[in-house]
């Protein structure tokens, strides 16, 4: 158990504590975000909104969520599920590994807990891509079980009210927060106690737009009565992504087929289609010439024989040009440039990883946002 006092924090006594929690909890009833999850009990539905959540926003998830449960109403069906008709359900929601992750919990709960949804947080934790945050929120809001759900909000939210001098961005720091919720949460309403302090830690208490005079906490919170929130949370800035250069090659038959390849890559977007791309910035490195990457030498490299040496075949390339295409990963930063080129659709022998597509095709094929982006450019005029 970690102790509290080492890292310099002092907990509230017993009275403060059930006053806090019942400001807090009589806010929640009053401002509770009305949000298709918070309707269930079911763990399924659940554990599904918590991983759409980690990283993408309410707006955004509401949507997906209800698609998500038609295409895949249980546990079953998602463990029995075909690739593409995942991964075309989580089409624009990034961050895939979360979705193939749930797959394979699904699968593990069909076949270790006989396709029922385990109620303890240590079974929960066990399954795969689920870890304590998602076990803490799927345990206190679906089974009612006092376990703290601590994300990047609720550590914010934490930070100022006790003024935690330690780095909510360091994971070895996670313990002073849970060992706070710890004592904290409400055993009679953990699901609710969580979710109220999430949504305070998004809206009232973000990151970026803060209104702590809004805040019903506020006279809890030792960095408001200090006049101290710019400090907390403390924060050191994420690593930038890193560039990555691309050439994206949009190459169409006679029929007007679009030439696709599906993805190998297993460190990112694997299993998606795409236009065939190829990634630039390591023939620079080998021609020492990214001094200045627009040089002539380099794009004719890259753009023409590297689609050429890769994949044996010859495109009558056109001289069209297009506006780069920009998207970021969360460590990667591309840049994507357009090249048209057309090829006899029978100098193709077509195989599992690239195929000619029409367009009205396009439905059935998992694309990620930088092939839609590309689309869309490619489509423009
Ligand atoms: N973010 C992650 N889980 C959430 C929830 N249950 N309610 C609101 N925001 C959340």
């Amino acid at each position: 158990m970690t102790n509290l006092k080492e890292y310099g924090i002092v907990m509230w006594d017993e009275e403060k504590i059930a006053s806090f929690r019942r400001t807090l909890l009589s806010w929640y009833d009053q401002e509770k975000r009305d949000l298709p999850w918070r309707r269930t009990k079911n763990p399924y539905k659940i554990w599904i909104s918590e991983i759409m959540l980690q990283q993408t926003q309410v707006q955004t998830v509401i949507p997906y969520y209800e698609k998500f449960l038609d295409c895949f109403p249980t546990v079953a069906d998602l463990a029995a599920a075909d690739e593409e008709k995942l991964l075309k359900a989580w089409e624009g929601l990034g961050y895939y590994s979360r979705v193939r992750n749930m797959q394979k919990a699904a699968q593990q709960i069909v076949s270790d807990f006989q396709g029922e949804f385990p109620a303890s947080y240590e079974k929960i934790v066990g399954l795969k891509g689920i870890g304590p945050y998602t076990a803490g929120a799927i345990a206190s809001i679906a089974f009612d079980l006092p376990e703290p759900a601590v994300d990047g909000n609720v550590m914010r939210v934490l930070a100022r009210l006790f003024e935690v001098d330690y780095d909510i961005g360091e994971a070895k720091n996670r313990k002073i927060f849970q060992a706070l919720m710890e004592v904290l949460i409400d055993p009679n309403r953990p699901g609710d106690f969580n979710q109220a302090l999430m949504d305070l830690g998004s809206d009232i208490e973000s990151a970026k737009n803060p209104r702590p005079e809004e805040s019903p906490v506020r006279f809890f919170s030792a960095a408001y009565l200090h006049g101290t929130m710019a400090k907390y949370p403390i924060k050191r800035p994420k690593k930038k992504p890193r560039p990555v250069q691309v050439q994206a090659f949009i190459i169409r038959n006679e029929n007007g087929d679009y030439l696709l390849e599906k993805n190998k890559d297993s460190r990112l977007l694997e299993g998606f289609w795409s236009f065939p791309l190829i990634e630039t910035s390591f023939i620079a490195q080998q021609l020492n010439l990214l001094e200045d990457p627009a040089d002539n030498l380099l794009e004719t490299l890259s753009q023409k024989s590297a689609f050429e040496e890769n994949y044996q075949l010859k495109p009558l390339w056109s001289d069209k040009t297009f506006a780069l295409i920009k998207h970021t990963f969360s460590h990667q930063k591309w840049q994507i440039e357009l090249v048209e080129g057309l090829l006899p659709a029978a100098d193709l022998s077509e195989n599992e990883t690239l195929r000619w597509v029409s367009a009205a095709h396009f439905a059935s094929y998992p694309f990620a946002a930088p092939q839609q982006k590309m689309l869309a450019e490619y489509m423009k005029d």
